[in-house]
């Protein structure tokens, strides 16, 4: 099979390289995006009379039927064409004749290229945005109905404090919504159009950039041309972004594996996104949050695979570049599966907010609301930490947790102590009391769930 750059070799090229140097078994998923970028180029060569408006015209008739056949699934891609480019060029000088080879001038593969992963990033992300959004709506969805529920709070994974269920979701929600946040202020820098950078050098031919920019919907176009054809800036970035989406996913997937364990037993996952064992019958395994904590691997890899890649890469376009493909599909494809899945999963987990409270009744972490009430009555909190590490462990010891100690058994420590001293120390008023802005207070987290509303739709 004849290639679109054959004119120059003597000699076909070698089946090893040319599945070699191939990339369409990749970038065929660009098919679409690079049909628009082609209508948008042909139809200002048109208009800048670079060609005529008649040959315009009919290579974009020409496009638009590949695009529907595209659509429908009705094309084969061949390696031979090497990648979408070049068999999207091929498919339309097969449909319309020697015109089509019109669509290339003042063009190439290196600014093509470039245009069409701007133009799916762009739209990627805004697909991303609503996901992380969606995992937000369930968040919210869970944390409303658990203001009140009690579960342990942890430093060190040791019983720390209690706090508001909600409170411990929400921190999630705040997570992701910096996601969100990092993710559209990438779109501005995703939003800039290389179309017309041509090879590298810009072209004699007089074409409108800012024409095809508006066209593609670009805010702006790159001033530089090598600029414009060697930036992949705006990939790290966007799997950078990713790594740190990702690490959210996993920490989250983390606590539903824990909670969902027999030790812990503060979650039931949904039995639809629960799989068995093939030995053990009375397994029911959290498959989904192992597999999304274990899809950080790929996507921090995806990540440090194009920072290598592109260190020490002289300008301008080196056929290396071709390689920072898959591993954005891959965070694109792996986000899409994780994020879809794990909007539904947190919606329909139960929450067993009865074992949640007996937890907090099996431990100690009231203790520090006992050092703040003999604080509050003037022992500097140093000494009161002291006596209380001495309750503790004499309660330990006594095989009793602050709550069931009496009265006279708080004297022995501290004669400050009196009878109001149980009210302070129920887990309701430990996580009461924490009025602080930004604390896990009921009316803090009932405030901080409406502020988190404002933030969704
Ligand atoms: N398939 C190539 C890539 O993805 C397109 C650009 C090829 N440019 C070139 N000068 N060989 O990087």
């Amino acid at each position: 099979m004849s290639k679109l750059w054959g004119g120059r070799f003597t000699k076909p090229t070698n089946k090893l390289v040319e599945e070699y140097t191939s990339s369409i078994g990749f970038d065929d998923r660009l098919a679409l995006q690079d049909i628009k970028g082609s209508l948008a180029h042909v139809d200002m060569l048109g208009k800048c009379g670079i060609i005529s408006q008649e040959e315009a015209a009919q290579i974009i008739e020409g496009l638009n039927i590949i695009q529907k056949k595209v659509e429908n699934e009705e094309v084969t891609f061949s390696v031979e064409h090497e990648d979408i480019h070049m068999n999207i060029e091929k498919l339309l000088i097969d449909e319309i004749g020697p015109v089509g080879g019109k669509l290339h001038t003042g063009r190439s593969r290196n600014d093509q290229v470039a245009t069409d992963m701007h133009l799916y990033l762009k739209e990627k992300t805004t697909y991303l945005i609503q996901l992380v959004e969606a995992v937000q709506e369930a968040l919210v969805s869970q944390a409303e109905s658990h203001v009140e529920t009690i579960i342990p709070g942890y430093t060190h994974l040791q019983r720390a404090q209690p706090v508001s269920f909600a409170h411990h979701l929400l921190a999630y929600f705040w997570m992701f919504e910096r996601d969100k946040e990092r993710l559209k202020d990438s779109v501005k820098r995703i939003d800039w159009s290389p179309l017309g950078a041509a090879a590298l050098a810009g072209t004699p031919y007089p074409v409108d950039r800012k024409m095809t920019a508006e066209t593609l919907g670009f805010d702006n176009v790159y001033p530089n041309s090598l600029d414009a054809v060697s930036d992949r800036d705006f990939i790290l970035e966007f799997l950078s972004i990713s790594s740190i989406l990702i690490t959210h996913i996993s920490r989250l997937s983390d606590e539903l594996i824990l909670w969902s364990s027999q030790e812990f037993d503060f979650i039931e996952l949904d039995d639809a996104f629960c799989t068995g064992s093939s030995i053990m019958p009375q397994k029911k395994n959290p498959d989904v949050p192992e597999l999304l904590r274990g899809k950080t691997g790929r996507i921090y890899g995806n990540l440090m695979g194009l920072l290598t890649l592109l260190k020490g890469l002289p300008l301008a376009y080196n056929k290396d570049m071709q390689e920072d493909k898959e591993g954005m599909f891959d965070t694109v494809e792996t986000l899409d599966g994780a994020l879809s899945l794990l909007a539904p999963m947190l919606a329909s987990m139960e929450v067993k907010g009865a074992n949640m409270r007996q937890a907090v009744n099996e431990d100690y972490s009231n203790a520090t609301d006992i050092a703040d009430y003999l604080a509050v009555k003037g022992l500097p909190f140093r000494q009161a930490h002291e006596v209380i590490g001495k309750i503790v462990l004499y309660a330990i010891e006594k095989n009793k947790y602050l709550l069931d100690l009496t009265l006279d058994e708080y004297k022995e420590f501290s004669e400050l102590f009196e009878k109001d001293i149980f009210a302070k120390l129920a887990p309701e008023q430990v996580v009461a009391a924490r009025k602080s802005e930004g604390g896990t207070g009921f009316e803090q987290v009932a405030q901080q769930l409406e502020l988190a509303k404002q933030h969704i739709k």
